[in-house]
């Protein structure tokens, strides 16, 4: 019967040290150690060996028993240990490799421009509103006192949609929708989107304007020029030269242009300003009372005036980009350095 027990023992130990897996392990410890196992049914026979030999066999199967069972546990340890190494090798995470920048989102610079203005009017107490880029025909043209014949539509090439529909080719219709809705007084802001069918280095066919309008009893040109002449002054320096230059729109009587002393010259002359040391910067005028009357606004009662400016012109000045269409390439390099 010893003899059996440590038969048992040897083939344990030959099992144990093939035995590769974890079930594979498991499986040998019910098989021999198990209440049905092996050694436990040699136990369970201990009758049948002569009396004399049992205390041996009992103290000798106890030891087959402890060795089995810890020789079994240290496998299993071995086992659990390589496949945590297994997997840490498999999952190997480089700590040193330099990390992932997020890229962060940011203001495009027309936008910029544009809330840097909206903020200067805001503290002059004018607040923004917004029109449609698909316009009729009579916001854009009729209403501001430009008939369907009128030379100044040669002015502003335009994208019609339909017949009486056009893609907005400058921000002064919001003026018209806004003085439909609203009695005097008037003060807005209307920035956004319009569009010409022209390209090159200083027009795309898409750009953005700002629309200006005050309308109150007794509103001068002297308003209208120290109106500009502060916003001017916050967008590009206190000390800007500046002047008004006469001109025509047919929605304003008298019309002026506003121009700068060349910001890339100081005046005395470079291909930006075409050798004249100004920049003309903005349109301007006192609405015409045509314009009143077609709101039902009455010119003898009230007047005002309004302007118009480019903000990818603004922008180009300001920040020195000599080219429209870098706004509008999406290149994170230009658009990084706002
Ligand atoms: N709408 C004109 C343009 O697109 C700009 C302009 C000029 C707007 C004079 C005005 C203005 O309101 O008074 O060229």
């Amino acid at each position: 019967m010893i003899n059996d027990l440590e038969e048992l023992r040897g083939e344990a130990v030959a099992e144990l040290n093939q035995a590769e897996t974890e079930e594979a392990l498991l499986s040998i410890k019910t098989r021999y150690l198990g209440r049905k196992g092996l050694l436990t049914g040699l136990l369970r026979n201990i009758s049948q060996v002569p009396p004399e030999e049992r205390p041996l066999f009992g103290m000798r199967s106890n030891e087959i028993k402890d060795i089995l069972a810890e020789a079994i546990d240290k496998a299993l340890q071995r086992m659990v240990l390589k496949k945590r190494d297994e997997a840490l090798l498999r999952e190997r995470i480089d700590v040193t490799l330099p990390g992932r920048a997020i890229r962060a989102g940011r203001l495009h610079p027309i936008i910029h421009v544009s809330r840097e203005i909206c903020e200067i009017f805001a503290g002059l107490g004018f607040s923004v509103v917004e029109g449609p880029e698909i316009e009729l025909d009579y916001y854009n043209f009729e209403a501001l006192n430009i008939p369907k014949d009128h030379p100044a539509r040669d002015m502003q090439d335009t994208f019609y949609v339909e017949e009486n529909i056009v893609l907005r080719t400058h921000t002064s219709p919001v003026q018209i929708r806004t003085m439909e809705k609203q009695k005097p007084p008037v003060r807005i802001l209307s920035p956004g989107r319009v569009y010409r069918p022209d390209s090159d280095v200083s027009h795309t066919p898409m750009f953005h304007q700002i629309e200006g309008l005050l309308v109150d009893k007794g509103i001068t040109f002297g308003d209208l020029k120290g109106v500009l002449t502060f916003f001017v002054r916050k967008v590009f320096g206190e000390d800007t030269a500046i002047r008004f230059r006469p001109s025509f729109f047919p929605f304003t009587e008298p019309s002026a242009e506003v121009d700068i002393r060349c910001v890339m010259c100081r005046g005395t002359g470079c291909r930006v300003c075409g050798q004249s040391g100004w920049l003309e910067i903005l349109g301007s005028g006192m609405v015409d009372p045509e314009v009143f009357k077609n709101v039902g606004y009455d010119p003898e009662e009230i007047s005002g005036f309004a302007f118009g400016l480019g903000l990818e012109r603004i922008a180009m000045l300001k920040y020195g980009v000599s080219d429209i269409r870098l706004f509008f390439e999406n290149d994170w390099r230009f658009l990084e350095q706002f």
